[in-house]
Parts: structure tokens; C-alpha cells; sequence
């Protein structure tokens, strides 16, 4: 893009540029053509200096003269194959942004085999591996620390990573795309929606109860009415705030804009605040950003809601489909299955079916893995009938194969839809 927002002002630089450059040589056509006047005509110019010193007229050394051409020719040909003469952007094409995309480039080309062996791992691998930990770490205190800290524990302004509670969630999917995209968290002024200096302080002292910090509880029994009007709206009626929103878990202690005290959280109310992590995606490839999202994990993180990193048993619900995964050679399920499956009972007291399908990798014995995964599924079964689905209402079906998304996690589950 040109800095020029109209043709003239290139023209106009051009135009001197290359006056300029044509006056060099009129300069040493005329000095090298002239002879001054001298009053002896003895090839002086008259001048001198210290009693006996006379400056001579001589012509300029041959070679001089050809230095002072070539830098004219060099300077006319550099500046019709590069960019300097207005807006002309030479016929190199050369830009500086463009060199550096291409550095970057072949700087990405030259790692790429490194990463390459990170590849198939998950983040929760990544973060047991001694190499990708030790590249992490590197990128870590280069990129982040100057903000997170050297220790990732954050500091004013800036959010500890370690502490376990976060304010974008602490999955390894939430920790990419933190660190892919960035996060903006804004928290608007809204004293004038609380109302009076009073209500600001009752709304504060209620927030304050909320992580149990120093607070007066008759003003924050007033304050009540109002957070729930007011904040709840992005922090949550329990204040626990909205990972979506960044809105921070008010009753956690994982706060870093300001101490819990009445002051802070009064002048947040007051005056808002508005903080942002930057974007990495530009500066990072996905595999480098994996291997820091692992190394950031690996402080505080929390496991993948899908469970696909997890190790141990678990249940899932995803946009209704209920998903057990299981231990490596385990049909265990995992605790809370009552729970887990409250809509799918009601589903079919509503008349729905419950499905129940099962899945196994191609990795080792096949029949071991059929058996295995059978279990899983009858196991699933049991927990559904505990819950309250009659029987009737179930479909077992024949375990699928699956290489699902390449993690062993995905290979043992049982999914529970309806149908
Ligand atoms: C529109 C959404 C929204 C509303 C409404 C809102 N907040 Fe917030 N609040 C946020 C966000 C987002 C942050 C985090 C800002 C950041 O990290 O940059 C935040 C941060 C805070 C913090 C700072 C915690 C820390 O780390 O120091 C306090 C205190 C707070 N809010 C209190 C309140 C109170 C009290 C109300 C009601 C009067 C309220 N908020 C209403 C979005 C909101
Ligand atoms: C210029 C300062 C700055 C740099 C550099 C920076 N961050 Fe951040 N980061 C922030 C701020 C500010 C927030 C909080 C945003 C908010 O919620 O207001 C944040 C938030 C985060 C979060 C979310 C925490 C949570 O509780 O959900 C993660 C994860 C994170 N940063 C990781 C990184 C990593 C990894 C790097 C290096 C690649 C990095 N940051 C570099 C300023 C920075």
C-alpha cells in the first residue's frame, strides 16, 4: 500500500528525486568543463592560505570522476528496481513487508520438521513430553512472560495462569483458541445503572461476600437486588462469571485487575475496564500454538470437556448426545451417570428410544477390542436402566470401528442418542 494519498505528492518526490540526481552531473560536467579565472595564469586559483599555500586548478582524478558516475548509475538503477522513486514500487517488486513474510516463511519451513514429531499428540501428551515442554518453555519467555510473568502467574492487569480458575476456560480447546485469537474482556461503567454512591457500595460489599473477602454483610444484604439485576446479566446470578464473556468468577480469587476490597470493586463498577490478550495466530503456526497452549496447561489447566484428552472415566454431554468414555481395558463408567442421563430419561418417558453405540479402535487384538467394547456398552445399558429406561427402550447396537479424530480417547466411548 502507498503512504500517498494523492498522485501528486509521488510525482512531486519523484520530479526531485531525480533532479536531484541529473544536477550530481551537471555539477561535474560543469566543474570538470570550467576553468577559473586566475590572474597569474599559472593554473591556480588565486587562493592563499598559510603565506605560501596555493590552491591549484587541476582537473578531478580520473578515477574520482568514475566513482562519482557509478554512484549516479547505481543510485538510477537501484531506483528503478526497488521502491523510492514516490509511489513507484519497483521492478523487484520488493517490499519490506514482503521480506519478512518470506522470513518468516522459510524461518517456518525450518521448524516444521521439529514440530512435525508433535504432531499426532494431544495437548495433554504434549505436556508430558520433556522436548515439546522445553520448546514451550523457550516461546513462553520469549512471547508471554513479559506480561504473564516468567513464572505465568500473572501479576496487575494481568491474569495467573497457574491458579486453576480461568476466565476463558481452561480446557485445551479454550487455551488455543485464547491464544489463536486473543480475548478482549469489557466490563462497561455502569454507575449511573446501579444508582447512587450507596448502591455502588452495597452491590460491592455483596460481591465481596460472594469469595468471602473482608465485607460488611448488612450493606451486602442490600446489595443483593441489584447484582442480580444488574451484573448477573455477564457475571452469573452466583457470580461465578461466564467463560464466554470473561467475566471473571467473582467468587473465585482468581481476580487481577485489583485486591478484593470495597475500593476495586466500586471502581470497577465505576469506571469499567476493558482488558485484551493479544492475537498469536499471525506470529505462531497451529503446531506452535498447540505446544504453548500445552506448556500453559500444564500450569493450571483443566480436562477437555469433550474428555477426548482425559485418561480416566468420564461423562459428557454434548449438545444432547451423551458420550461415556472409559479407562484404557476398563468398562467402568464413570460416577454422575444418574445425572448425565436425567434428559434422555425424560426424552423417553416423552416416547424417545435410547441408542446406545459403542466404539474401538483398530489398534491391537480386534476380538479383545469387539469384547471390550461390548462390555462398555452393555455397562452403558445398566446405567440407563438404573437411571429409569426400561429396557424395551433401548437399542444396543454392534460397536463401529473408529479412528475418531486419531485420539485413543474418542475410540473408547459409548454414545447414548435418541432416536
Ligand atoms: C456487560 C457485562 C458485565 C456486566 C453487566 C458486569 N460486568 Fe463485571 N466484568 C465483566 C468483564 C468482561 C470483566 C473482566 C474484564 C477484563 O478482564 O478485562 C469484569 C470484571 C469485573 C471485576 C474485576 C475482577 C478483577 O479481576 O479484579 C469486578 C469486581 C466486577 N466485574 C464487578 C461487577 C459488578 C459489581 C457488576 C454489576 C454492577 C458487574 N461487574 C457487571 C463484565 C461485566
Ligand atoms: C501484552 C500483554 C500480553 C501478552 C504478551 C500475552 N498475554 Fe495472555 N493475556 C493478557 C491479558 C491482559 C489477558 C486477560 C484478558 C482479559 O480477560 O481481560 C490475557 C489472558 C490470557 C489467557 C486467558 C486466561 C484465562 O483466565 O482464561 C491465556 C491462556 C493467556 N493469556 C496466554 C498467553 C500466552 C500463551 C501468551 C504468549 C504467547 C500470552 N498470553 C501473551 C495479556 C498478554
Amino acid at each position: 500500500m502507498s503512504d500517498f494519498t494523492s498522485n501528486f505528492w509521488s510525482v512531486f518526490v519523484a520530479g526531485i528525486t531525480i533532479v536531484s540526481i541529473l544536477g550530481c552531473l551537471v555539477l561535474l560536467w560543469i566543474s570538470g568543463t570550467t576553468k577559473a579565472m586566475t590572474a597569474s595564469g599559472d593554473n591556480t586559483t588565486g587562493h592563499v592560505w598559510d603565506v605560501d599555500l596555493r590552491e591549484m586548478n587541476n582537473p578531478l582524478p580520473r578515477w574520482w570522476v568514475w566513482m562519482f558516475i557509478i554512484t549516479v548509475l547505481f543510485s538510477l538503477a537501484y531506483l528503478a528496481l526497488f521502491p523510492g522513486l514516490g509511489a513507484f514500487k519497483g521492478m523487484l517488486g520488493w517490499s519490506s513487508t514482503g521480506q519478512f513474510d518470506q522470513e518468516v516463511q522459510a524461518g517456518n519451513d525450518k521448524i516444521a520438521p521439529m514440530y512435525a514429531q508433535f504432531a499426532g499428540m494431544s495437548i495433554p501428551q504434549l505436556s508430558k513430553d520433556d522436548k515439546a515442554m522445553a520448546v514451550g518453555d523457550r516461546l513462553f519467555m520469549n512471547n508471554c512472560a513479559q506480561c504473564h510473568g516468567s513464572d505465568a502467574k500473572g501479576g496487575p492487569s494481568y491474569p495467573n495462569l497457574t491458579s486453576g480458575e480461568w476466565n476463558w476456560g481452561g480446557t485445551p480447546e479454550k487455551i488455543v483458541e485464547t491464544i489463536t485469537d486473543g480475548r478482549m474482556g469489557v466490563m462497561p461503567p455502569q454507575a449511573a445503572v446501579v444508582g447512587t454512591a450507596e448502591d455502588v457500595s452495597n452491590v460491592a460489599n455483596y460481591v465481596l461476600g460472594l469469595s468471602n473477602a473482608q465485607h460488611d454483610a448488612a450493606k451486602a444484604a442490600k446489595g443483593k437486588e441489584k447484582f442480580e439485576a444488574i451484573c448477573s446479566a455477564c457475571h452469573g446470578m452466583d457470580g461465578k462469571g461466564n467463560q464466554l464473556l470473561g467475566s471473571r468468577d467473582l467468587a473465585g480469587k482468581n481476580w487481577f485487575l485489583g485486591p478484593r476490597n470495597e475500593e476495586h470493586v466500586a471502581a470497577m463498577v465505576n469506571n469499567g475496564w476493558m482488558g485484551q490478550m493479544p492475537t498469536w495466530k499471525d506470529k505462531f503456526t497451529p503446531e506452535q500454538i498447540r505446544v504453548l497452549a500445552a506448556y500453559v496447561w500444564k500450569k493450571g489447566g483443566v480436562a477437555s470437556s469433550s474428555a477426548a484428552a482425559a485418561d480416566g472415566p468420564s461423562i459428557v454431554n454434548e449438545n444432547g448426545v451423551v458420550k461415556f468414555y472409559f479407562a484404557s481395558g476398563s468398562a467402568q463408567v464413570a460416577p454422575g451417570a444418574q445425572e448425565a442421563l436425567v434428559d434422555v430419561v425424560k426424552a423417553v418417558q416423552g416416547g424417545k428410544r435410547a441408542a446406545v453405540s459403542g466404539y474401538h479402535d483398530a489398534s491391537g487384538d480386534a476380538a479383545q477390542n469387539a469384547e471390550l467394547a461390548k462390555q462398555r456398552a452393555l455397562a452403558v445399558a445398566e446405567a440407563l436402566k438404573a437411571a429409569g429406561v426400561p429396557e424395551a427402550s433401548i437399542d444396543l447396537s454392534k460397536p463401529d470401528q473408529t479412528l475418531a479424530d486419531g485420539t485413543p480417547a474418542e475410540a473408547r466411548r459409548v454414545e447414548v442418542t435418541l432416536e
